[in-house]
C-alpha cells in the first residue's frame, strides 16, 4: 500500500446475498494488489445465513472471511432493509470509511447504500445501471435507488450508461469497466467440479449416468415465478415436459424449496429424469454450467455467466436487465409459455442453439480496472496526487 493509501480511512466492502460473492472476490483482491487503495475491510450483513447459501462460496471463491457480520437473517423486505440500516450504522460510525462498495441489486445493497448516503459516505456502486423496467422486481427498486445515491457507477456493459444518463445521473460519475462476476468465472472455470461427479455424488448410480451425458441445468428462484402456487405449477410442469426429451439437474433455493412443499408441489418433481438438488457451491454451479446443453433460468447471473461460457441459456422471465446477453450472448428470454420452452429447448437440442460472442470487457480484469480507477478517484478527493 502506499504512503497515501495508508493514510486514508478503510473502505467498507458490502456482501449480504449469494450473488454479491462472486462479485466481491475479485474486487478484495484487486483492492489488496493495488498500492494506492487503501485497506478493506469486508461486511456481510446476514442477508443469506445457510452454509450451503454462502460459507461454501466463501470458500470456493478463496473469498477471505468477513470483518464483520451483522446477522441480521431472513425477513420481509421492510424488516429485512431497515434491521440491515439499524446494524450498519454503527459501523459506520465506528470506522468512518473513506468509501462504502456495493455491488449488484439486493436488499443489503440498497440498505447499505442508503446509510452511507446520509452519513455523507462516499458511495460507491459495482454492477450500475441494469434495468429491466419492471418496478414488481424488488431488484430493480433496488438498483434505481442504489444508483441515485452513488458517487461511483461502474458499469458492465454500455448501455448502461444510457440507462443512468436517462434518470438524471452525471456522466462524469459513470465508468464502463467490464463485468467482475466474469472476472470470478475466468479464475475460478480450471477448478470447476465435473458434473459426472457431482450427478455421481447425488446418488445417480454408474450404470444409468450414461443417460445423462447430456443434460440441461435449471434454476428458478425469483419471488415472481416460485411464490404463487399457480406459477409455480405450471413451471415445474413445464420442466417435466422437458427433462422427459432432456434430463435437467436442479439445484433448488430455499425460497423454492419450501414452496414446492408448501403448494404440495413434491409429486410434480419426483422423476427419474429431474435431478433436485441442495443450492449447489460456486465450483459445482460452474461444472454444471460449462457442460449443460443448456441452462434453463431465472437468475441474472447465470444470464452473464453462461454467455461467457457460450453455453445457450433460456431466462425464464418476461424481461432482462442484461440485454448484452441477448445481443451478443446466448440468451434467450423465453417467458413462460409452455410451448414456447419446449420449442425452445428442442431448438437448442436439434441446432446447438445460440453460439454468441463474448461482450466487450467480459475478459477478467474488471476488477482491476475498478482499484486502478478508485484509487485516482480517492486521491482526488483528497486532493492528493496517486
Ligand atoms: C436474494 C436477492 C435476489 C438474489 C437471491 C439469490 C433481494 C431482494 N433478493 O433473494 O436478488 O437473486 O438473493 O439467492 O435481495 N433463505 C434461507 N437461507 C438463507 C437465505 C434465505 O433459507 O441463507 C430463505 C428464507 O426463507 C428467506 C428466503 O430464502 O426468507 C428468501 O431469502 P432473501 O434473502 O429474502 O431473498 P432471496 O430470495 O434469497
Amino acid at each position: 500500500m502506499g504512503d497515501f493509501a495508508t493514510r486514508l480511512r478503510p473502505i467498507l466492502c458490502v456482501v449480504g446475498a449469494r450473488p454479491n460473492y462472486m462479485k466481491m472476490a475479485p474486487l478484495i483482491r484487486a483492492f489488496g494488489r493495488h498500492a494506492g487503495v487503501p485497506a478493506t475491510l469486508l461486511v456481510h450483513t446476514g442477508q443469506h445465513y445457510d452454509a450451503e447459501m454462502n460459507s461454501k462460496l466463501f470458500q470456493d471463491l478463496q473469498l477471505p472471511p468477513p470483518d464483520l457480520n451483522l446477522e441480521v437473517g431472513s425477513g420481509s423486505h421492510a424488516f429485512q432493509t431497515a434491521e440491515i440500516m439499524r446494524r450498519f450504522e454503527p459501523v459506520i460510525d465506528a470506522h468512518c470509511p473513506s468509501c462504502v462498495v456495493v455491488v449488484g441489486d439486493v436488499n443489503s445493497t440498497l440498505a447499505c447504500g442508503l446509510v452511507a448516503a446520509k452519513k455523507r459516505v462516499p458511495i460507491v456502486h459495482v454492477e450500475a445501471g441494469l434495468r429491466s423496467y419492471d418496478r414488481a422486481m424488488p431488484e430493480e427498486i433496488n438498483r434505481v435507488l442504489t444508483d441515485q445515491i452513488s458517487d461511483v457507477l461502474y458499469t458492465t456493459e454500455r448501455a448502461a450508461r444510457d440507462n443512468l444518463l436517462r434518470e438524471g445521473v452525471l456522466g462524469e460519475r459513470i465508468h464502463f469497466v467490464g463485468n467482475v462476476m466474469i472476472d470470478s468465472l475466468l479464475a475460478h472455470r480450471g477448478r470447476a467440479v465435473p458434473a459426472e461427479q457431482i450427478l455421481h455424488r447425488s446418488g445417480i448410480p454408474q450404470s444409468r449416468l450414461g443417460r445423462w451425458h447430456k443434460f440441461g441445468a435449471v434454476t428458478l428462484h425469483r419471488p415472481s415465478n416460485v411464490d404463487d402456487a399457480g406459477t409455480l405449477r405450471a413451471l415445474l410442469s413445464t420442466l417435466r415436459t422437458v427433462s422427459e426429451r432432456l434430463p435437467l439437474v436442479c439445484p433448488l433455493h430455499p425460497r423454492t424449496r419450501a414452496n414446492v412443499d408448501r403448494f404440495g408441489l413434491g409429486d410434480l418433481i419426483a422423476s427419474d429424469n429431474l435431478l433436485i438438488l441442495p443450492p449447489q457451491g460456486y465450483l459445482e454451479m460452474l461444472g454444471l454450467m460449462a457442460e449443460a446443453t443448456v441452462v434453463i433460468t431465472d437468475s441474472g447471473g447465470i444470464q452473464e455467466e453462461t454467455t461467457a461460457l457460450g453455453i445457450p441459456c433460456l431466462t425464464v422471465r418476461e424481461n432482462t436487465e442484461r440485454p448484452i446477453t441477448v445481443e451478443q450472448g446466448t440468451n434467450t428470454v423465453v417467458g413462460h409459455d409452455h410451448a414456447a420452452i419446449v420449442a425452445a429447448v428442442e431448438d437448442i437440442l436439434q441446432t446447438g442453439g445460440k453460439r454468441g460472442r463474448i461482450p466487450e470487457l467480459w475478459d477478467g480484469r474488471a476488477g482491476q480496472r475498478i482499484a486502478n480507477h478508485l484509487a485516482g478517484w480517492l486521491a482526488a478527493q483528497h486532493h492528493v496526487v496517486a
